[in-house]
């Protein structure tokens, strides 16, 4: 039997930028060390983690319709696309895994605009305002939820 548990862990637009970006929403993780943390959350969970980062619309939704056999799980922040990228959504909806929404600050507390998740309904949970281990509660649920 094959082992079911491949997650893609996906960033949108201006992660790449963490170390750059102000450390009272986002940590002072830079982006390198944010993966390398969410790889280490992987290994202890027997998780096999791969990862995506861009800053273009269109590629994110390129690498979702590319999922289909190569992932059986999606963590996704989407950074500022989350509040409005209805594209995103839609290739969510293509990819068809169970996925989670990661947000490393708690998006419900800041600007009114970031309380719109326009993915929100294709993910099976939201973790907010967790910062790195987010993440870890992310792989967590998502072990779960594929029965591993
Ligand atoms: C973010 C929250 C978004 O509102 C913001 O645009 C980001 C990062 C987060 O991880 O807290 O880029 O998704």
């Amino acid at each position: 039997m094959t082992t079911r548990n491949r997650v893609d862990v996906i960033h949108g637009v201006n992660l790449d930028m963490l170390g750059r970006r102000p450390a009272r929403h986002y940590g002072d993780l830079t982006f390198d060390q944010l993966e390398q943390q969410i790889g280490e959350f992987a290994r202890e969970l027997n998780l096999e983690a791969r990862f995506f980062q861009t800053n273009h619309e269109g590629e994110l939704v390129e690498h979702l319709h590319r999922l289909e056999g190569l992932a059986d799980a999606v963590v996704i922040n989407p950074g500022a696309w989350t509040h409005y990228a209805w594209s995103i959504r839609d290739a969510l909806e293509i990819a068809g895994l169970p996925a989670v929404e990661v947000h490393l600050s708690d998006v419900d507390a800041r600007e009114d605009f970031r309380k719109v998740s326009v993915i929100r309904d294709h993910c099976f949970l939201t973790i907010k305002g967790q910062g790195v281990e987010g993440y870890r509660a992310a792989l967590t649920a998502i072990k779960e939820k594929l029965d591993l």
